[in-house]
């Protein structure tokens, strides 16, 4: 089944041409990292008009590079949600209207669903369920219990910041441009994560639940004094800026890793998929490895991290046999998708 999948839930506009759920023929990403750069955060109403203006060429560019025709599309799956509601109103009307066309079903998937789905892509034979699944993305950060693919138990989350915007926001406080992951990134590998020290939240009786506010917040405070009226740009030096890098990063990771622990033997479980921008960062992997090498993990592969549309065909292809139909046309953006809490 050839399916075509569409995402533009935020800040970057990708169509893919994806077989039978894991066989990548393309996936397109033009990213609006220069257009957002200068306000040091995503603006919605300037990424809708990016994918306007962009989303049909970077369609034609899919089918050109998978040399197919539209019409060889058997499904087309697009991002129904979370994310900016203005920029999924562009995928799912660009969806829906080339499901109409075409005569061919349209499907809508979770965006934070198709991030997990990414580590699946190129090893499902290898893994069993279930597993945990660990999102750490810009706009979420969740462990899940799962159980099949889409079939989810929401065994933790995020109470306030999500780790990625965590990281954009320190970044941004230290001057560093958007986004932030990756220049922290580099910074810390030059940095002395023992110069500060910093703590991640706890969430009083649910130990499983993030919450990154606190430490952004003692960041600012370690930039610019507790009850400082001290304007920016400080008298901070580029090895000051790298030695916050390092000990931030490093206490938002253990944190991160602190929890899989812990969830991994509350409920049995070794085998632990990741998916979502922060898993890009290579010292995360690294501290997985060296803090917890009895833990099997899996990984997206190389551009499958990030925002992508090859994530969000492969998961249509298996809601679409799953449901064995597609979506009425009546789907609806969804901004929120909350995953469900267990019953108890
Ligand atoms: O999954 P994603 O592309 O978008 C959302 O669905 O949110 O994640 C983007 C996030 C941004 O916050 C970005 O700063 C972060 O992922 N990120 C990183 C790295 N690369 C991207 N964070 C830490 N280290 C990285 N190397
Ligand atoms: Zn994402």
């Amino acid at each position: 089944m050839i399916v075509l999948g569409i995402e533009t839930t935020c800040d970057e506009t990708s169509c893919a041409i994806v077989k039978d759920g894991c066989e990548i023929l393309s996936n397109v990403i033009s990213s609006q990292i220069d257009l957002h750069a200068e306000y040091g955060g995503v603006v919605p109403e300037l990424s809708c008009r990016r994918h306007i203006d962009v989303l049909i060429p970077v369609l034609q560019q899919a089918l050109d590079e998978a040399k197919m025709p539209l019409s060889m599309v058997d499904l087309i799956a697009v991002a129904h949600g979370p994310g900016l509601i203005g920029a999924l109103l562009i995928g799912i009307t660009a969806a829906k209207t080339l499901a109409l066309t075409l005569n061919k079903p349209f499907i809508g998937v979770n965006h934070v669903e198709a991030h997990l789905y990414a580590a699946l892509m190129s090893q499902s034979a290898a893994i069993t369920f279930p597993c945990l699944g660990v999102v750490l993305s810009g706009g979420h950060t969740a462990i899940v219990m799962m159980n099949e693919i889409g079939n989810y138990t929401l065994i933790g989350q995020t109470v306030d910041d999500a780790i990625g915007e965590a990281f954009d926001k320190v970044a941004k406080l230290l001057g560093l441009p958007y986004p932030g992951g990756p220049q922290i990134e580099t910074l810390a590998q030059k940095g002395d994560k023992t110069r500060f020290t910093f703590k991640a939240g706890r969430v009083k009786g649910h130990p499983l639940d993030f919450s990154f506010s606190g430490l952004k917040t003692a960041v600012l405070y370690t930039l610019k004094g507790q009850n400082s009226e001290s304007s920016f740009p400080l008298n901070i030096i580029e090895q000051d800026k790298a030695d916050v890098s390092a000990a931030f990063q490093a206490t938002a990771f253990n944190d991160v890793i602190d929890k899989i622990l812990y969830a991994s033997e509350k409920y049995g479980c070794s085998n632990v998929v990741f998916g979502g921008g922060v898993t890009n960062n290579k010292e995360l992997r690294r501290l997985l490895r060296a803090k917890v090498p009895q833990l099997q993990t899996f990984w997206p592969s190389f551009g499958l991290s990030l925002d992508n549309a090859a994530m969000i065909a492969g998961l249509g292809y298996h809601c679409y046999n799953k449901k064995k139909q597609g979506d009425s046309l009546d789907l609806e953006a969804a901004t929120r998708i909350p995953f469900q809490r267990p019953i108890v």
